[in-house]
């Protein structure tokens, strides 16, 4: 399983505190898109300060326009209010949803918390319809949780 393997590749890069955070947070968003195929968009989102907006931060796949986003607003924006996983099978289907590329089929989005609170999230665009399952899940949390050690 492509997941376990991935797990001790996630805590070295975590635990490297030779590099910078956004350059771990960087290699974390490369070492996702490189080795799970329907990971096509890969990226962070941080709660800018005390303001009820996420900013864009790390991230590999096609630039994006949306660099801030305001809370409620799109998957990302619902995410920070949950504070709950929101997994997007089809986003054609979805009301309230940014759309950053015309080739993106699916998206799922994880909460990061440190000390209880959202901070952020990992956000994932698929090409691939329908791709995520309960192992995406658990998998993109055990990433958010190491991140978290580091913010
Ligand atoms: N689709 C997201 C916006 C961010 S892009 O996927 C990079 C959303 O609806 O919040």
């Amino acid at each position: 399983m492509i997941f376990e393997q991935l797990k001790p590749k996630v805590e070295t890069i975590i635990s490297n505190n030779s590099k910078s955070v956004d350059e771990r947070l960087l290699a974390i968003c490369q070492l996702l898109e490189q080795h799970i195929e329907y990971y096509n968009w890969v990226g962070f989102y941080f709660r800018n300060g005390n303001k009820e907006e996420l900013v864009l931060g790390p991230y590999v796949g096609e630039p994006t326009d949306h660099t801030v986003i305001p809370f409620g607003k799109g998957i990302c924006g619902q995410v920070a209010v949950s504070n709950e996983n929101f997994v997007v099978p089809d986003v054609s289907s979805q009301d309230n949803y940014i759309a950053c590329s015309i080739t993106v089929k699916a998206e799922i989005v994880i909460p990061i918390f440190v000390n209880g609170k959202n901070i952020g999230q990992i956000d994932i665009d698929s090409n691939t319809p329908d791709p995520f399952t309960e192992a995406d899940e658990r998998f993109l949390e055990f990433v958010c949780k190491n991140v978290s050690e580091i913010l």
